[in-house]
């Protein structure tokens, strides 16, 4: 097994390839995007790719832990390029429906997640070559969140980041910071040399880029949660943090994409592609 990690210093975001050398999966890609010029591109999954042809490697899923704030997913370009099948996590529909309320997206805007291939729940697993992944429903930063273990392995998203930067906020909708502590309880459970890959790194005061810790680490060192933490002590801590910090910059134009499984919005009657960006609402 084989894990290769992809990293978008404009949004913090990390990508995996896991595979055994023949056959991998994509986790959490990227459609690059820039809110100054409104320019979308594939670079990011360019980069991804030129690893997966380098290695002869079909794709037979690709992963999205969960609707990300931050990014926009880049699952269609690997569904296209190589037949991949989009997965994430059963519960989708909950974020979806919350943001076609706050996008005012037509009645018939699909909510029970038909735009994702597959849609997984606690426990299920998915082969690939000699490998399997399985799903762990870690909600908590969003209520259909999933982390996906393979081996000895497991692929956070935004439940903890990296021991010196702490957990994922909260305060989305659906979200609940005491959830986030049950699904950490569940990480820590795990084995201790288990080994975490977080989805976004932020280089606090500067250090290198790190992406790749140990239950152990994170029970002994969480800046915001360790194995003596009570739920009340986090979720007190996690609300209060959460009310002070700033909406997301891209939150507004990703989630109106990513609830779409990646695919952009209808275009307009001259062929161009619009966001909408509502005011007030968030
Ligand atoms: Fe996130």
């Amino acid at each position: 097994m084989h894990v290769e990690s992809f990293f978008d210093p404009a949004t913090g975001t990390l990508s995996y390839v896991v595979h055994d050398g023949r056959a991998g999966i994509v986790i959490d890609p990227l459609r690059d995007y820039d809110p100054k010029s409104g320019r979308t591109s594939w670079a990011s999954s360019e980069q991804i790719a030129a690893y997966v042809d380098r290695l002869g490697l079909t794709l037979p899923y690709v992963i999205d832990t969960h609707a990300h704030a931050d990014h926009m997913t880049g699952l269609p370009f690997f569904r296209e390029r190589y037949g991949a099948r989009s997965v994430t996590g059963a519960r989708v529909g909950e974020v979806q429906r919350a943001f076609r309320a706050i996008y005012d997206l037509p009645a018939d805007f699909p909510v029970d997640g038909s735009q994702f291939d597959v849609l997984i729940d606690e426990g299920k697993r998915l082969g690939f070559g000699s490998l399997e992944v399985e799903a762990l429903h870690t909600p908590g930063h969003t209520p259909a969140h999933m982390s996906w273990r393979v081996g000895d392995a497991v692929f956070l998203g935004d439940t903890l980041f990296m021991p010196d930067y702490g957990t994922a906020r909260c305060d989305f909708p659906g979200g609940s910071a005491g959830e986030l502590y049950d699904s950490i309880q569940r990480i820590y459970a795990f084995p201790d040399d288990t080994r975490l890959f977080v989805c976004h790194d932020y280089q606090p005061g500067g250090r290198p880029l790190a992406y790749q810790t140990t239950v152990l680490e994170q029970k002994r060192h969480n800046v915001q949660i360790d194995q003596h933490t009570t739920r009340e002590a986090y979720v007190a801590f996690r609300e209060q943090r959460d009310a002070t910090l700033d909406a997301p910059a891209l939150i507004l134009p990703s989630l109106q994409v990513n609830i779409r499984a990646g695919d952009l919005p209808e275009p307009s009657a001259n062929g161009t592609v619009f966001l909408k960006i509502p005011l007030d609402v968030l």
